[in-house]
């Protein structure tokens, strides 16, 4: 039978550090009032003035993964780029990474669902692998999001919560009766929340799509979105998919190592934590380094977890889940 294994990790953040304190100079702001709420420490952005899309740090953290792999880029034959943050409105940034990446004939595929972008990759991956449509995938996470981002004390509780950043997987089939690789997944979403997190212009859906009497700092082309609904809704909506993936896969919260969770904001992951009662320290935070990277925060949180020895042992089962814009949300269920 055929098994979805990641065979290597590789991450980029630019090399721009942005603390709390440097918000706190161009917005009403506090590093008190960021790590409570958040648990962000600081956050990386791609220095000002800079051309450097999802796809550009995408690609850093591509030739890492590669590199670990022992791939050449024509090892490859699919290649899945999750982003919220396109480097340009089309085509899409894989298309984007694999013309960097020298080639000129992989298929590519996008993936436009935010924070649950890696969940949707991996098991779009997996399916591709048992259906024998790709034996070796490359499924990258990349976003710039400072670049959108409103600067004002009017956008502070959005903008103080995303950072830039990539992170990318090489993912391989092969053939095991062993019961390892993605062992379940379960997605969802629900676009009646799409208001609850959205940047809502340019549309393509008005006469025109950049409105010509518009000022270039309406609220509009910012993110906005709803904290206190999306936190009610992601404390309710994470133990109801951990309960869904470990059902399919026909285990137990005790057969969980580590709990790698979208890096949204501290305090959900604690209050899911909790209400699963799964030992804190089994859960991988690193959002007080990084902030809410999106597509690429569990990728990123992954590669992490296995550079310091928490997980990538044969037999490790590590349960993937976010929950984010869509609203969408989802877990993978995965062993080493
Ligand atoms: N600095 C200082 N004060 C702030 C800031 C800030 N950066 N942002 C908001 N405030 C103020 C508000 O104006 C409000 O003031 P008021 O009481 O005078 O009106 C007060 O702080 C409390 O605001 P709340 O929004 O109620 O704060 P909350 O405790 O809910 O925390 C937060 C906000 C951190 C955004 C939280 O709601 C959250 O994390 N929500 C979920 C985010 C999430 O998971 N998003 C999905 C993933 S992202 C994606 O999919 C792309």
């Amino acid at each position: 039978m055929k098994q979805s294994m990641i065979k290597s990790t590789g991450m980029a953040v630019p090399d721009r550090l942005v603390t709390n304190d440097d918000l706190a100079q161009f917005m009403d702001t506090s590093d008190e009032w960021i790590r409570q709420r958040t648990g962000i420490e600081q956050r990386y952005w791609i220095p000002e003035d800079t051309k450097m899309g999802a796809a550009d740090l995408g690609y850093e953290a591509s030739l890492m993964a590669l590199e670990k792999a022992g791939w050449t880029p024509e090892d490859l034959d699919f290649i899945i780029f999750a982003t919220l943050s396109p480097d340009i409105m089309f085509p899409g940034s894989g298309c984007l990474l694999q013309a960097k990446l020298g080639l000129n004939s992989t298929p590519t595929l996008d993936i436009r669902q935010q924070c649950t972008g890696f969940l949707y990759g991996l098991a779009t991956a997996d399916s591709y692998i048992k259906s024998g449509l790709a034996k070796r995938i490359l499924l990258v996470g990349g976003e710039v999001h400072s670049t959108g981002l409103d600067k004002s004390t009017r956008g502070r509780d959005v903008t103080v919560l995303f950072g830039d950043g990539a992170a990318a997987v090489c993912i391989e089939g092969i053939d095991t009766d062993d019961s390892v690789g993605v062992l379940a997944s379960a997605l969802h979403s629900d676009g009646n929340f799409a208001p609850a997190l959205m940047t809502e212009l340019p549309a393509s859906r008005l006469p025109q799509r950049i409105p010509f009497d518009l000022p270039l700092d309406d609220a509009r082309y910012f993110p906005v979105m709803d904290g206190p609904a999306i936190f009610k809704k992601a404390v309710r909506m994470l133990p109801q998919v951990t309960k869904e993936v470990l059902e399919k896969a026909g285990l137990g919260v005790d057969n969980i190592d580590l709990i790698i969770p979208h890096q949204a904001n501290m305090r959900i992951n604690q209050a899911y934590g909790e209400f699963l009662k799964f030992p804190a320290d089994k859960i991988f935070h690193n959002i007080q380094k990084y902030g809410n990277t999106t597509a690429a925060s569990i990728p990123l949180a992954l590669h992490e977890a296995m550079e310091q020895g928490r997980c990538g042992k044969d037999g490790d089962t590590v349960l993937f889940i976010g929950l984010g814009a869509g609203l969408t949300w989802g877990s993978v269920l995965y062993r080493f």
